[in-house]
C-alpha cells in the first residue's frame, strides 16, 4: 500500500531551485527588484488591490520597500514564491502573482493576484496565474494549487475560472481583508486536472 502519511516534497523543495524569471503564453513573470517599491506603493494605494488585500500576519503595513525585499526571504525560507508580472517581452512589473503558504507536507499552496489598474483587462492576470501554477506542477512539484476571492470580487473569479480553477464552493466569513469579512469562493486546480 502507497504511504499516505509522509510529505509529498521534500521539506527545502523549494529553496532548491533559483528564484528565475518564466516566460509563458503571452506575459512575462519575474523576481521583484528594489527597483519595483514604487510601482508597489501604487498599488497598495490603489482602491481595489487595498480592498481585497488579506494580510499575512507579517504585512499589516504598507511598507512596500520590506513587501518587495521580503519575497527572497520568504523563498529561501521555502513559504512562499511570488513574481512581477510583465507584458511579454518586457522588464516593466504591471502586477503581482505569487504561491503563498506552500506546505510540503500535502503539496499543497495558494495562489494570490493583483494587477495595476492600468493593466487591468488584457488577460494578463489570467495568463500570470496560468504559468504561476504550470510552474508549481511541473518544477515545484505540487499536487493542489487553491485560491479564495472575495464573492462579490467578479474579475478575480473570472481570471480563476480562466486559469483553470474549478469553484469548489463558498467559504462563510473567511476572508479577512481590509475591506472587512467576507465570504469567499474557494478555487483550486489539481495536478491531474
Ligand atoms: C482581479 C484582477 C487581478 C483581474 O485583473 P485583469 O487584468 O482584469 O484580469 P484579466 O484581464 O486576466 O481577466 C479578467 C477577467 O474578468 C472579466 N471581467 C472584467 N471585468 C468584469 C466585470 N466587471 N464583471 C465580470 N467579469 C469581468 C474579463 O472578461 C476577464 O475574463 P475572461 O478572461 O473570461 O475574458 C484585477 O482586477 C485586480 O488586481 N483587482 C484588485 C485586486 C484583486 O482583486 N486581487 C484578487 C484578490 S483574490
Amino acid at each position: 500500500m502507497p504511504d499516505a502519511t509522509g510529505p509529498v516534497l521534500p521539506a527545502d523543495a523549494l529553496r532548491r531551485l533559483e528564484p528565475r524569471p518564466l516566460v509563458g503564453e503571452g506575459v512575462g513573470l519575474r523576481p521583484w527588484a528594489p527597483s519595483d517599491a514604487p510601482l508597489v506603493a501604487a498599488a497598495f494605494a490603489d482602491p481595489g488591490i487595498a480592498a481585497w488585500r488579506a494580510r499575512q500576519p507579517d504585512e499589516q503595513d504598507d511598507d512596500a520597500d520590506a513587501w518587495v525585499r521580503r519575497w527572497a526571504e520568504r523563498w529561501a525560507a521555502g513559504t512562499d514564491a511570488a513574481w512581477a508580472v510583465t507584458a511579454p517581452g518586457d522588464d516593466a512589473a504591471q502586477g503581482y502573482v505569487g504561491l503563498r503558504r506552500i506546505q510540503a507536507f500535502d503539496g499543497s499552496a495558494e495562489l494570490s493576484y493583483w494587477m495595476l489598474p492600468e493593466a487591468r483587462g488584457g488577460g494578463l492576470a489570467r495568463r500570470a496565474a496560468a504559468t504561476a501554477t504550470a510552474w508549481a506542477f511541473a518544477e515545484l512539484g505540487l499536487h493542489r494549487v487553491w485560491l479564495v476571492h472575495a464573492v462579490a470580487n467578479v474579475r478575480a473569479c473570472a481570471v480563476a475560472t480562466g486559469a483553470g480553477f474549478r469553484a469548489e464552493g463558498t467559504l462563510r466569513g473567511y476572508l479577512r481583508a481590509d475591506a472587512g469579512r467576507a465570504d469567499a469562493h474557494l478555487h483550486a486546480r489539481l495536478r491531474t486536472d
